[in-house]
């Protein structure tokens, strides 16, 4: 499949959320990343429901939400009220796993797990037929803007090879620090969605950039 862009919200102009949404709509962008931070799991607090309800009113292409929050569990039927296409939780944060992935899916929504980079792609050996997605961190979740860190072309071959070993039918999204450069490296290492946070917004044209990154 053509890979996909994911502009991440978090990066965009807060006090003209409906601009930057209605950009994004008529961009050659796919999904719309909403990156939600609990302040625990990670050292910094985003945005939760009013806002993401905010951003579902106006975007016309699905949320493609990362949670970086402890416990996800208890607000997953949340996420999906307030509008979330696509649910991410931490492989750090969860300890059950596998119902945890059950539970997003029974809630209508596609299931994908985040791996910080310190955590090897081997421990989804025994999910990764249960998954919808798997999205590699490419720098240390919690903030915009940071160094894209270099092993996760690797880790992105071996998640490639994981899937195509037992057949899975999860793709692959890498988050952190992607720009031109180091999305081409992704796409032929095998990633299937990138998301871009400062490289989109701190760009003189947010919608040129997408078209950029789209055309790798
Ligand atoms: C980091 C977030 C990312 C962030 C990416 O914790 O998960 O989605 O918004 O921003 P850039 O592309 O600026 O690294
Ligand atoms: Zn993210």
């Amino acid at each position: 499949m053509p890979h996909l862009i994911a502009p991440s919200v978090l990066s965009c102009d807060f006090a003209n959320i409906q601009r930057d949404i209605e950009m994004i709509n008529a961009s050659e962008a796919d999904w719309f990343h909403v990156d939600v931070m609990d302040g625990v799991f990670v050292p910094n607090i985003s945005f939760g429901f009013p806002v993401i309800k905010a951003i579902k009113k106006h975007a016309t292409k699905p949320l493609d939400v990362h949670l970086m929050i402890e416990n996800p569990d208890h607000y997953i039927e949340d996420f999906a009220k307030s509008g979330a296409d696509v649910l991410s939780v931490h492989y750090e944060a969860c300890r059950h796993l596998h119902r945890t992935i059950q539970l997003i899916k029974a809630n209508g929504m596609k299931a994908g797990v985040a791996l910080n980079p310190h955590t090897t792609v081997s421990v989804l050996e025994d999910v990764i037929m249960d998954l919808d997605m798997v999205l590699i961190m490419s720098v240390n979740p919690g903030f915009g803007g940071q160094k894209f860190i270099q092993h996760t072309v690797t880790k992105v071959k071996q998640a490639k090879a994981l899937i195509k070993k037992t057949g899975s039918t999860a793709i692959i999204e890498v988050d952190g620090g992607v720009n031109t450069a180091k999305g081409a490296e992704l796409i032929n290492a095998g990633a299937d969605v990138l998301v871009a946070g400062s490289f989109v917004f701190n760009s003189d044209s947010p919608a040129q950039t997408i078209i950029d990154l789209k055309s790798l």
